[in-house]
C-alpha cells in the first residue's frame, strides 16, 4: 500500500504517520503503525498483523472500533489492558505501549496467530489521532450513547466530527468548583436519563480563617450534566487516590484488562459486569451492581460493563507507579481483601 507520511513535531523528534491517499471508493484513508494494518470500509474495521508468514486478519463493526480507540485515546493508553474486543489492543507501559493482536485470545495465542509490537507511546497516539480524525463521519460521537448518536458511523466517509474527539479534556486537579479548578458543568444540560436529579448545591458556611479551604459541591449535580458516556473523569485528587466518577449508558466500548485493583461504588441505577480472566479471557463472575452496591474489581481479570438506562458509578483508581509490577511479581495478591 503506498503510503504518504505526515509528521507532528513534539519537542524532542518529529512523528511520522503512515496514511494513505483516500480510497477512491470509500474515501476513507488506510494506516499502519509498525506491522498493523488498520482498514476502514462503510461497516467494518479490519485490522491485520502478521503470523506464520502471512496476514491474519480480525474485523470489528467500525463503530464499537472508533468507540474504543475514542477511549484510548483520550485516557493516554489507561491503565493494563485496553482490549478493543476479543482480539485486538493495546497494554500501557507507560511511555511505551504494546500493541496486540490475538495475544490475549486464548485460542489464537496458542496456534501461535498472535503478534504484539511496542512503540514508543506519541508515536503510537499521534496514528491513533489521525484514525480518528478520518473515521469519524459528521455527527458520528464515539463519547456518545448510541441512542444520542445514531448511525451516522456508517457509510462512505461523509465530513468529520472534530470537536467531539478533541473535547477539553477536564484535568481536576483537587476538586470541581475549587477557585482555579475544573468547573461544575452548570452550563451544560441536565441529560435526558437524570431529568429527576435535584440541583441543588450545597450550602457552605465556613467559620472565620477558613475561607477558601473548605469545599463542597453536588456530585449527583455534577455527573446528570455529564454529555459523555463511559469515561471515567478525575473529580477528586487526595495525593495518589483518585475518585473518578462516570455516567455509564449501554457497553463499555473497551474490555479492561486492570493492572491494579479498582474499587467500584455503584451510585445509580445498575450495572452488569462480565468479569474474565485477564491472560486467557476465561469467563470468571458475572456481577451485576445495583445502587449502593461496593465490588472490588481485583487487578488479575479483564471486565466490560452493560447499562440499559444511563447509571452513575465511582470508579476509585489508585494511581501509584508501582503497582503494576508489585501485582505482577505476586508481591501483592491480584485482590485487596481476605474473607
Ligand atoms: C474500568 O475499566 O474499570 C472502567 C472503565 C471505564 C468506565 C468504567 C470502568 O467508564
Ligand atoms: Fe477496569
Amino acid at each position: 500500500m503506498a503510503m504518504l507520511e505526515s509528521k507532528a513535531t513534539t519537542a524532542t523528534a518529529p512523528i511520522v504517520v503512515k496514511a494513505s491517499a483516500p480510497d477512491p471508493r470509500t474515501h476513507y484513508r488506510k494506516f499502519e503503525l509498525g506491522a498493523f494494518q488498520f482498514e476502514r470500509d462503510e461497516y467494518f474495521v479490519t485490522i491485520s498483523w502478521p503470523a506464520k508468514g502471512a496476514r491474519q486478519q480480525h474485523r470489528m463493526s467500525a463503530d464499537a472500533f472508533l468507540r474504543a480507540l475514542m477511549r484510548d485515546v483520550a485516557w493516554g493508553f489507561f491503565y493494563g489492558l485496553v482490549n478493543f474486543d476479543g482480539m485486538f489492543g493495546t497494554r500501557n507501559l507507560y511511555g511505551r505501549v504494546e500493541f496486540f493482536g490475538g495475544r490475549y485470545n486464548e485460542a489464537y495465542h496458542k496456534a501461535s496467530l498472535s503478534y504484539v509490537e511496542q512503540f514508543d507511546s506519541p508515536v503510537a497516539m499521534e496514528t491513533c489521532k489521525s484514525m480518528l480524525r478520518d473515521w469519524c463521519n459528521a455527527g458520528f460521537d464515539p463519547f456518545a450513547a448510541p441512542a444520542e448518536t445514531g448511525s451516522t458511523w456508517a457509510g462512505p466517509k461523509n465530513g468529520d466530527n472534530i470537536a467531539a474527539i478533541e473535547r477539553f479534556r477536564i484535568a481536576t486537579k483537587r476538586m470541581p468548583g475549587l477557585a482555579g479548578d475544573s468547573p461544575l458543568r452548570d452550563d451544560l444540560p441536565v441529560n435526558r436519563a437524570f431529568a429527576d436529579v435535584a440541583q441543588d448545591e450545597p450550602e457552605v458556611n465556613v467559620e472565620p480563617g477558613f475561607e477558601g479551604k473548605l469545599h463542597a459541591f453536588n456530585l449527583f449535580k455534577y455527573l446528570s450534566r455529564s454529555d459523555v458516556t463511559w469515561n471515567p473523569s478525575v473529580t477528586s485528587v487526595c495525593r495518589e487516590s483518585l475518585y473518578c466518577p462516570t455516567t455509564e449508558e449501554y457497553i463499555l466500548p473497551i474490555i479492561h484488562g486492570n493492572d491494579r485493583v479498582e474499587w467500584f461504588i455503584q451510585l445509580s441505577d445498575e450495572i452488569d459486569w462480565e468479569v474474565a480472566d485477564k491472560e486467557t479471557g476465561r469467563p470468571r463472575a458475572r456481577v451485576l451492581m445495583k445502587p449502593g452496591d461496593v465490588a472490588a474489581m481485583p487487578a488479575d481479570i479483564r471486565h466490560q460493563g452493560y447499562a440499559t438506562k444511563r447509571a452513575m458509578l465511582l470508579v476509585w483508581e489508585n494511581a501509584r507507579m508501582d503497582l503494576p509490577k508489585l501485582y505482577e511479581t505476586g508481591k501483592l495478591k491480584p485482590y485487596p481483601v481476605e474473607f
